[in-house]
């Protein structure tokens, strides 16, 4: 009987080395362990066997051979589905060797470049630079800066209404902010003199996209407020942005020009070191009415103003030479700054 013992075994664990799935595995144990396997069987005739010391030598090989069958049956089963785990896991596996390499890295776009430029110079000459709301209320972007209802210079200003009344309000009063201007009022408003200040930031107006206009562009506008601030302080300031924003070589001119909320007014333009001339902005001398809009008293201070566009001088600095370009957001466009 024991060779039987054996020769069970043996086929069994020779069976089992071969299973080639795990259902398979499932299959054998039911085979070789189950209550009818072929050595549960044997077991059964123990009974037949003559002496006591024959049952336990064959209980005994039995007992050793189920326990082996076993072990053979639990790590072929563990092989089996740590193969189809492996096997899962590679066919799951994404392929990632194009992203391989240094990651592309974001860049600031051009205009946010710019503008970072432009506060960092302002920085340097003493300003703070200063924030307002980008929708903004009929008196501040026109109001308060010497623009009243139906005055005529609102016609230059293409401007989008918002469908918002706010309590108490009027209907139409509130808009996005045609210019960079109303945050002159608001910083009045909120600090004492001295003030010096520039608030850069997004502007809207009603225009058609094309090579010099977007509805969405930039501006930054600056404001000094203090005592016995003369036209010279102005023209001092603009021509010692331009040496440091744009190099030594490029110098800067006022012209006489108009705009309600300063007086005297002038438009400023900046000369290229090969002697032509860009226009880049307006300025001029706070109007004493600004100043008491901003509750400011005209006559114990004085200040001067300015603002130009952000966007287009980018576009300058850059020699683009449509502005569409800047926002299009193709990257062959935009990697090369
Ligand atoms: N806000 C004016 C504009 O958008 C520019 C300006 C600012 C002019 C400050 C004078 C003083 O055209």
């Amino acid at each position: 009987m024991i060779d039987e013992i054996t020769a069970a075994r043996d086929a069994a664990l020779a069976d089992i080395a071969t299973a080639d799935s795990v259902d398979a595995v499932a299959a054998m144990t039911t085979r070789y362990a189950g209550k009818k396997g072929e050595l549960s069987g044997l077991k059964k005739q123990l009974g037949g066997l003559d002496s006591i010391d024959a049952k336990k030598a064959a209980g005994a090989a039995i007992n050793e051979a189920m326990a082996a069958v076993d072990t053979a049956l639990s790590t072929r089963r563990d092989e089996l589905s740590a193969a189809a785990t492996a096997a899962r896991v590679e066919a799951e596996r994404l392929d990632l060797t194009e992203h391989l390499g240094a990651p592309a890295r974001g860049r600031t776009h051009l205009v946010p470049q710019a503008r970072e430029r432009l506060e960092a110079v302002f920085v340097g000459l003493g300003f703070r630079v200063a924030e307002g709301p980008e929708v903004e209320t009929d008196w501040h972007n026109f109001e308060a800066l010497n623009m009243g209802e139906g005055h005529p210079a609102r016609g230059e200003f293409d401007t989008l209404f918002v469908d918002h009344v706010p309590p108490g309000g009027q209907p139409g009063s509130t808009l996005l902010r045609t210019h960079t201007s109303p945050v002159q009022i608001r910083t009045m408003l909120e600090q004492e003199p001295p003030i010096y200040i520039v608030a850069p930031g997004r502007v809207f107006r009603r225009d058609t996209p094309d090579a010099t206009h977007m509805p969405v562009f930039h501006q930054i506008e600056g404001l000094v407020v203090d005592r016995d601030i003369s036209m010279a302080d102005l023209a001092g300031t603009i021509q010692a942005f331009t040496e440091q924003f744009f190099g030594k070589g490029w110098s800067s001119r006022l012209r006489p020009s108009y705009f309600p909320f300063t007086e005297p007014s002038a438009e400023f333009d900046i000369q290229r070191p090969d002697g032509s001339w860009i226009e880049l902005g307006g300025s001029g001398m706070v109007h004493p009415d600004v100043l008491r809009a901003g509750g400011i008293d005209p006559e114990e201070w004085s200040g001067f103003a300015f603002g130009f566009g952000i966007d287009r001088m980018a576009l300058m600095r850059h020699g683009v030479d449509d502005l569409r370009d800047m926002y299009a957001d193709d990257l062959r466009f935009i990697e090369q700054f």
